[in-house]
């Protein structure tokens, strides 16, 4: 199940996402917002982010005006690895090595099919693991305190 939600900016392209979730035979659940009034993207982010983090959804994708704003609240709930896309190449590089489980874009950044092409190179990626696993491991530890520097 894939979380979506956006601020008031990305309507649009948050349909072109369903259109291709669709397409892909992918479920979603749309955690608003649902009209085109002015909002506070935080709300939206975080209702996705949390429904990752919970685990009602396995990934997100959120849309705001640049995807910045959306991405960093979603990146304040614990367990999140949020990509910020406006290529494909990092969308992908973010699943094989980050294991990134929320894709953030922006709708006055990208066009609706150049979103679709991101959210596609994203969704059909797998993580490699490996020294990857290591590596987000050592991201958890920041989140939780728990990271210990070594000297180089
Ligand atoms: C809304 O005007 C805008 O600030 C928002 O969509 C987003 O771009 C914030 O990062």
């Amino acid at each position: 199940m894939i979380a979506l939600a956006c601020d008031h900016t990305a309507l649009e392209m948050k349909q072109g996402i369903k259109d291709l979730l669709d397409e892909m035979g992918l479920e979603y659940r749309d955690y608003g917002t649902h009209t085109p009034e002015s909002c506070d993207y935080p709300r939206f982010g975080y209702r996705a982010a949390k429904a990752v983090a919970d685990g009602v959804c396995d990934r997100a994708i959120i849309l705001c005006g640049t995807g910045e704003g959306i991405g960093m609240a979603a990146s304040k709930v614990k367990g999140t690895r949020v990509c910020i896309a406006s290529d494909a190449y990092s969308a992908e590089l973010s699943k094989r090595h980050n294991n990134a489980n929320v894709l953030a874009m922006g709708a006055r950044v990208l066009g609706v099919e150049a979103a679709k092409q991101i959210a596609r190179a994203w969704l059909t990626a797998s993580f490699e693991g490996g020294r990857h696993q290591r590596r987000i491991d050592m991201i958890a530890a920041i989140e939780n305190g728990t990271f210990e520097d070594q000297e180089d």
